[in-house]
């Protein structure tokens, strides 16, 4: 019998090429969909040239992902691809209303004529908006604070209404902040690891007292492969670790890992919007799927730091790319 192929969109992006890497181990047959755009990178995926099938596809181009599936014709879809950075879409929202709104409706229609048997959609605790009491639980209320969350609970409402209208086998999973190696240096972590390697000021949104629930990018990816192979079609589910900290113990932990001063730390005028805090209720996907974190977030941490310090030159390619960005974008608004 011919093994069963799965379509991974965005893969080529930093979870993406967390759960490709896990699945290839597993002797999964991967066809990878990427636009690559900035976030993504073929870097990440060289290690598994040759043992998966990858097109170079926007989402949101319907001829191209049908003759894509006509070609491949997958068994399940895990979609990761996405806009994902809060910041880019405060300053504008457009490129994700494009992907993680339209794109996820391309991608559900095609992968509905097409009978696949599993769709799984990455959803994000920032559905929720901010927790400021509690965790939430998969049946809280969705009420999205930043353009990026609100694309994002778009989505999540769209592949629930697929299920719910046409029976379609779609899952969700919402998972909590990631982090570990092939960060993109835009968010958070890899920020801090970065400027603090080259002694650089390491900003800090207001006081540093955003609080997030960290998730080990391995933990996260081995919870999706857990949803494919046991999740219910239909249900949703929370994924994180329970190790919550704030924003600024954080980055102090990073500074004492790399023996640097918190001196280095730099107070900046808040996100506008900013959730204060996010908390998931994760026990349903550990009593009825059996998944649980196991990556404690020191040794996650110390594995990610080591990480960018033998990847600097990549990470530094990548800052350098940004602080172009952002030095255009600063141009164009004065
Ligand atoms: N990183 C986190 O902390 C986190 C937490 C919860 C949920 N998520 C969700 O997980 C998913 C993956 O996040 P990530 O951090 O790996 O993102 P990422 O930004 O590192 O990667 C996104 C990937 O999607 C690709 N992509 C973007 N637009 C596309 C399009 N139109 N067509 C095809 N490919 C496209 C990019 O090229 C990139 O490879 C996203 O859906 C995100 O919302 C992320």
């Amino acid at each position: 019998m011919k093994k069963r192929k799965i379509l991974v969109t965005g893969g080529a992006g930093f979870i993406g090429r967390e759960f490709v890497r896990q699945a290839v181990k597993e002797g999964k047959k991967l066809v990878v969909v990427d636009s690559l755009t900035y976030a993504g990178d073929m870097a990440r995926l060289k290690e598994f040239e040759g043992k998966i099938e990858f097109f170079k596809a926007d989402i949101g181009h319907a001829p191209k992902l049908i003759e894509i599936f006509k070609k491949t014709r997958p068994d399940a879809v895990i979609h990761f691809a996405a806009e994902t950075h809060v910041d880019r879409s405060i300053l504008g929202s457009g490129p994700f209303i494009k992907t993680n709104v339209e794109g996820t409706q391309v991608l559900l229609d095609v992968s509905k004529n097409f009978e696949v048997s599993r769709f799984i959609h990455i959803s994000t605790d920032e559905v929720y908006g901010d927790v400021l009491k509690g965790r939430s639980i998969e049946d809280s209320p969705i009420v999205a604070s930043s353009p990026y969350s609100a694309s994002k609970a778009a989505a999540d409402l769209l592949v629930r209404s697929y299920v719910r209208t046409f029976g379609f086998p779609a899952i969700v999973v919402r998972p909590s902040n990631n982090y570990g190696p092939w960060q993109y240096p835009e968010k958070f972590i890899p920020v801090v690891i970065h400027k603090a390697l080259n002694n650089e000021h390491v900003p800090i949104y207001a006081q540093g007292l955003n609080e997030r629930e960290w998730l080990f990018v391995g933990d996260c990816a081995n919870a999706v492969l857990t949803v494919l192979k046991k999740g219910k079609p239909g249900e949703a589910y929370n994924v994180s670790s329970g190790d919550s900290k704030k924003n600024i113990d954080v980055a102090k932990r990073i500074l004492d890992i790399l023996g640097k001063p918190h001196s280095l730390l730099t107070f900046v005028k808040d996100r506008p919007g900013h959730d204060l805090r996010y908390a998931l209720h994760s026990s349903k996907i550990k009593n009825q799927l059996g998944w649980e974190a196991e990556t404690s977030f020191s040794k996650g941490l110390e594995e990610t730091v080591l990480w960018y310090q033998k990847n600097a030159l990549w990470c530094a390619r990548k800052a350098l790319a940004l602080k172009h960005h952002w030095s255009k974008v600063y141009i164009k608004k004065s």
